[in-house]
């Protein structure tokens, strides 16, 4: 079995490479354009596998693309690759609509014209949109997207799933609630928090810090997203949640609690533009028709996650390097500190 991961570099594809590499006998061509969040690094471990290679270039290039899987003929398609951050979407919305939209329309095109036998479309539970508790999203629930990140990622399962209608592709669609673990780049909530508190910085929560978000740790993700690969049937979207949901600030405390900070680093800061308050989602059928499950406590992978940052300074620093710099300023540099009084 040939897989050709997209977005390979990237914090949870480059786990996904590193699974298949790890734990199966699949042969892998990872497709990443390596922008600020993809990251060679992330690959040390099976880069010098001969059933790995990389090849750097654009998702959203058709001449790459259809070329790429004429010559590499993969089985499958395990497309990661997008820009990936709600922020910065508020920020920059076109390369996130180019990305995601264009991107995953190039890939499905090229795919069906190669006659791709299996596509999984790796997508968010931010399609939902926000849910009153005690709601829960199964895969039947309607699309409801707020952000440009989130309506990119809408858009991107309407075409993946008429793929399947249409031309009869054999596409599914994997919905996961929010990642957190090693080389997550550190501009989403877990990462930025645990790399500012090591470095008693100010940890920016936006409004009241009472939005909630599911958490599940990457290698879980990982192994459902294997799971949908080997067993999903063609056609069908698969729900995977962490099934542990919590409050920001309830996660930003465990974090200052874990690294032995002092909760006055919490700075509450002007909140997101259209930001949802609540994502939950039930991950039964996945569980039901493959066994898969959520496995890692969260903290136990909060833990581990944490460890992995402090030991890697390096790498935090390595990543900061770039354009980090500017994102951080543009996106928390006009953000008013919120009083206690007012949040
Ligand atoms: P990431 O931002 O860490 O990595 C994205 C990767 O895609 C990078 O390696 C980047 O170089 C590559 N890429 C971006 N644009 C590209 C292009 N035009 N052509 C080729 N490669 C390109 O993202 P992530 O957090 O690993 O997310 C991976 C996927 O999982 C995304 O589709 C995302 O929507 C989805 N997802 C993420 C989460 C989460 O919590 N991070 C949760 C659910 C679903
Ligand atoms: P994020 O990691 O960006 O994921 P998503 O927006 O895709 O859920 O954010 C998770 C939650 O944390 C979300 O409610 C926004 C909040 N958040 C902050 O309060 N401060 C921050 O600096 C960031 C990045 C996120």
């Amino acid at each position: 079995m040939k897989v050709l991961v997209t977005g390979g570099a990237g914090f949870i594809g480059s786990a996904f490479v590193r699974l298949l590499i790890g734990e199966t006998s699949y042969r892998v061509v990872n497709l990443d354009k390596l922008t600020y969040a993809g990251n060679l690094e992330n690959l040390r471990s099976v880069e010098s596998s001969d059933r790995y290679r990389i090849v750097e270039g654009d998702i959203c290039d058709w001449h790459l693309v259809e070329s790429l899987l004429a010559r590499e003929k993969p089985d499958a398609i395990v497309h990661f690759a997008a820009e990936s951050h709600v922020d910065r979407s508020i920020l920059s919305p076109e390369p996130v609509i180019r990305t995601n939209v264009f991107g995953t329309f190039t890939l499905l095109e090229a795919a069906r014209r190669a006659g791709i036998g299996r596509f999984v479309h790796v997508s968010t539970d931010e399609v939902y949109g926000s849910l009153e508790p005690p709601q829960q999203a199964t895969e039947e629930y309607p699309l409801n997207t707020s952000s440009p990140y989130s309506a990119s990622k809408g858009g991107s399962d309407l075409l993946a799933r008429s793929y399947f209608v249409t031309y009869q592709m054999p596409v599914m669609i994997t919905r996961a609630s929010n990642n957190y673990g090693p080389f997550q780049f550190p501009e989403k909530l877990i990462p930025l928090m645990i790399s500012n508190a090591l470095e008693n910085r100010p940890l920016p929560v936006y409004g009241d810090g009472m939005q909630v978000r599911d958490w599940l740790y990457v290698d879980d993700h990982c192994r459902g997203v294997l799971a949908v690969l080997n067993q999903g049937r063609a056609g069908e979207i698969y729900n995977l949640g962490g099934n542990r949901s919590l409050p920001n600030i309830e996660v930003v405390r465990k974090i200052l609690a874990l690294t032995g900070r002092p909760e006055d680093l919490i700075q509450h800061v002007t909140d997101r533009p259209g930001h949802d308050r609540r994502y939950s989602l039930s991950s039964q059928k996945l569980m039901s028709e493959t066994g898969w499950r959520p496995e890692t406590e969260f903290e136990t992978g909060l833990r581990r996650t944490i460890e992995w940052y402090r030991a890697n300074a390096a790498w935090v620093a390595h990543v900061r390097s770039g354009e980090y710099r500017a994102y951080y300023e543009r996106n928390y540099g006009g953000r008013a500190t919120l009083r206690q009084e007012s949040v």
